[in-house]
């Protein structure tokens, strides 16, 4: 029988043997995983935990909260807090971040993370999951760690030293990239321990697959109303083939997928979304570096998304990723 390599396993081969990711990394990724399963058990109790419906608060986007946001948005911040590893943490779903109680040892790292992503599918059982990035704490010239404020988060995503995400659909999935390539883990709800089953992932530079929300088409901008009219065209238009669609309206789901199987997947900018919808740290930045280590692309149309300069911690951006060669020809169209 084939031997099964635990997430455990593959982070100590990451320090030991590549020398890619230091102890204290090893223990937050660790940690975080932890708390994505205890998530997934939430999110798979559903109505009979009571998880289901609003929490009658809302986030600093003025977005109604839903009471499994509150709550994995807690049981992630209750792992991390005491490790010792981490400087501060943010999260979509609060204001401002975190820096570590001063009752705790700080660390040298940051925490971003959106807790429950595509939580409005929650209510009607569809895929939902968390997505987190890591950065380094910047340091002063004299060596020493600068104060974890919202300016020591504004890092471009090239940055990150690790970004993951997990999916609650019907297995628990988490995908990670420490820097050398994406790799997928399935929960095994026998052992409680995530496994190694999608090893250096590797999307194909051509799809035939794109994931859009049309609803919103007559906002877009000319570059992708184009691109989507060639689709739709198929082989009776310029593109000369035939093109299918999918959109679940869950990003850690349709990212999946397209890492699975390839595959185009965009939010645009729109004449309602000036700035796109999704948010460049909790969102774009973590998914791009994992489809380029994947060896896809993520642009906004006009720049890479890892190279964009954060201005603000809960900044939207349009996001266009995916298989390589269609994310290319995007962004050609906005040139
Ligand atoms: O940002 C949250 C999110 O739910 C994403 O996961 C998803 O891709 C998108 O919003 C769905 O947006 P819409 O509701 O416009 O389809």
């Amino acid at each position: 029988m084939q031997r099964r390599i635990t997430l455990t396993q593959f982070l100590v081969s990451r320090q030991k043997e590549k020398s890619l990711i230091n102890a204290d990394l090893r223990l937050l990724i660790e940690t975080i995983a932890r708390a994505c399963k205890g998530i997934s058990t939430r999110v798979n109790k559903g109505a009979l935990a009571d998880g289901l419906g609003l929490a009658g608060s809302s986030n600093v986007q003025g977005e109604a909260q839903k009471k499994l946001d509150v709550l994995s948005n807690e049981i992630l911040l209750e792992a991390n807090e005491w490790g010792g590893n981490l400087a501060a943490l943010a999260s979509e779903e609060m204001d401002n971040p975190r820096p570590i109680p001063t009752h705790y040892p700080r660390g040298e790292y940051l925490l971003l993370f959106d807790p429950l992503d595509g939580s409005s599918n929650i209510d009607v059982n569809i895929s939902v999951g968390t997505i987190f990035s890591v950065l380094r704490c910047p340091k002063l010239d004299s060596g020493a760690y600068c104060e974890p404020d919202e300016k020591a988060f504004l890092q471009p995503g090239t940055s990150q030293v690790a970004a993951g995400f997990a999916v609650y659909g019907p297995t628990t999935v988490f995908v990670l990239t420490v820097g050398d390539g994406a790799h997928g883990f399935t929960l095994d709800r026998e052992t409680y321990t995530f496994v190694l089953t999608h090893p250096g992932i590797l999307v194909p530079e051509d799809t035939q697959e794109f994931a859009i929300n049309m609803s919103n088409m007559r906002r877009w901008e000319a570059p992708v109303k184009r691109y989507i009219d060639e689709c739709l065209a198929g082989s009776d238009g310029a593109r000369g083939k035939d093109f299918n669609m999918r959109w679940v309206a869950s990003m850690v789901a349709d990212v999946f997928r397209v890492l699975s199987r390839g595959g185009i997947f965009m939010y645009p900018r729109d004449a309602k979304n000036r700035d796109g919808r999704l948010r460049l740290m909790y969102e774009a930045n973590p998914m791009a570096l994992i489809v380029e280590q994947a060896g896809g692309a993520a642009t906004d149309g006009r720049t890479r998304i890892l190279d964009l300069q954060p201005q603000g911690l809960h900044q939207r951006v349009a996001v266009i990723l995916g298989s390589k060669n269609e994310v290319d020809r995007v962004a050609n169209y906005h040139k």
